[in-house]
């Protein structure tokens, strides 16, 4: 192969620049114990800001230009995400030390032709969404925001990235924030239950991170602390602050969405219901979903539950048959999305069903309804249901909106069909007595009284119209 002046020079300037690219030299004393610990099964919790991304990011990067013919892989809840979250800096990073490495946006990979490397990025929003990495081979793996994930999170590293980091004995990386609920599989692998026995649990927050951009205009951390209490108005012990600042597991009811308790969980079958509703959605990133809600005596009971990405309309118009067949409900409402009534349209015509469009105004009213259902315990779910994993894990952010963090799929589906509940028509029958006791006499007088009573109020008002001259 010849190579021109040019060229070489290139390569050069290339291998000099990546030789300051270091986890050593870049990172700080917390990010570098944790990113150097040689335990091939680890996570990290730490405070926004601390700089977990940022790790994983160059990490990643660093394996992709070490070793030839590595295959690393990020994972977050979607692909979207991913890209929001990390794509831009590992570009900066790649560009700033000269890396080597071609990105290619439709795919969300860099590839690095100099050995042969490559860096994925993507999203895994559900269980369904999980066997795509089946089968790969990696040398590394980071999952970002992994308080966010439900309890799939097992599977996929159980089942599915396990076996890909066999060949190389690679290593898996969990990394989070703290999560309001302080439940669901992060916070069990925080604290090394189940299958994260013997996982290496590391924690930081952001003081630990020295390389903040404001420090370098002159902000110094306290400085930015104390702004961040005045600015809430609150005390340092405010368990959001404990949580978000300084990554600390407190739980905060407050920050929770939904307020559910082991009261609003059934563990058997459920009952037959009077009426059945179905709620779909059809998500944003192609996330779609149905639940299946019915009631009795008062009582609203989650019965059923589907999701999946990627799929087409006929699918989601199958499954949608599939459910209205054996759930046989009197309504069937859809949000579906940004195409709205093309799509309701489409499985009317082609697949007979008659959906009618969700209505969606006043959500946070909504919830604030279903909260007093759950306190009065008119609303049962299933206990290993997954909408259950969503209602218990989704938590507002700091400005009082829906944490995007979290996936709701299930739970929208939920709310447009609870919406159409008519569980509250329901009156309590009365009381029956075996005749001739004295429960039934006493209920007898009680019933002639209140007979009588409607019968002279009657009287009066026809007096009072004259109409009894
Ligand atoms: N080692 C580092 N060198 C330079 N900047 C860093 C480093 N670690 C973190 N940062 C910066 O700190 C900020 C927060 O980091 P990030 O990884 O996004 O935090 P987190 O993922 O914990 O919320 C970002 O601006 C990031 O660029
Ligand atoms: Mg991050």
């Amino acid at each position: 192969m010849i190579y021109d002046s040019r060229d070489l020079l290139l390569e050069y300037i290339r291998r000099e620049r990546q030789k300051n690219f270091s986890i050593r030299k870049l990172c700080f004393d917390k990010q570098r114990d944790f990113l150097l610990d040689p335990n091939r099964f680890k996570l990290a919790y730490c405070s926004r800001r601390s700089g977990k991304t940022y790790g994983c990011g160059a990490d990643l990067l660093d394996t992709c230009t070490t070793v030839a013919g590595a295959q690393v892989l990020y994972i977050t809840l979607s692909r979207l995400s991913a890209k929001k979250i990390i794509w831009r800096q590992l570009l900066e990073l790649n560009e700033v030390y000269k890396l080597g490495g071609i990105p290619k946006l439709g795919d969300l990979s860099i590839s690095f032709p100099h050995n042969n490397s490559i860096l994925y990025l993507s999203g895994a929003k559900d269980s369904s969404d999980i066997e795509k990495f089946r089968g790969m081979n990696l040398h590394k793996v980071y999952i970002d925001e992994a308080q966010s994930f439900k309890s799939y999170l097992i599977d996929l590293i159980e089942d599915i990235l396990e076996p890909c980091l066999w060949d190389y004995q690679g290593t898996l990386s969990l990394i989070g924030t703290p999560n309001s609920a302080c439940k669901g599989t992060f916070f069990e692998a925080c604290h090394n239950k189940g299958i994260f026995k013997n996982w290496s649990v590391h924690k930081w927050n952001i003081i630990d991170n020295t390389e903040l951009p404001f420090l370098k205009e002159g902000l110094t951390i306290e400085q930015f602390m104390q702004n961040e209490l005045t600015r809430k108005n609150i005390d340092p012990s405010d368990p959001s602050y404990q949580r978000e600042t300084l990554g600390r597991w407190v739980r905060s009811e407050d920050s929770l969405v939904f307020h559910l308790d082991s009261n609003n969980l059934y563990d058997n079958a459920p009952p037959i219901c009077e009426d059945y509703i179905m709620g779909c959605d059809i998500g944003f990133n192609d996330h779609d979903s149905i639940v299946i809600l019915g009631w009795k005596d008062g009582i609203i009971y989650v019965v059923d539950e589907w999701h999946k990405s990627q799929i087409t309309i006929s699918e989601f118009a199958k499954e949608i048959r599939r459910m209205d067949e054996k759930w046989k409900p009197i309504k069937k409402v859809i949000d579906s999305g940004a195409l709205g009534k093309k799509i309701t349209e489409e499985i009317r015509v082609r697949f007979g069903i008659n959906l009618i469009a969700a209505e969606k105004q006043r959500k946070y009213e909504f919830i604030e309804l279903v909260n007093s259902d759950l306190k009065q315990n008119v609303i049962k779910l299933r206990k290993d249901s997954e909408v259950v994993q969503e209602l218990e894990l989704l938590q507002y952010d700091s400005k009082g909106k829906i944490d995007e963090r979290f996936t709701d799929d299930l739970v929208d589906s939920f709310l447009y069909a609870y919406r159409e509940a008519r569980h509250f028509s329901y009156i309590e029958p009365p009381e029956l007595f075996k005749v001739g006791t004295k429960e039934w006499g006493l209920r007898q007088e009680k019933i002639i009284e209140n007979e009588l009573e409607d019968k002279l109020s009657q009287e009066q008002k026809q007096d009072e119209w004259g109409f009894n001259y």
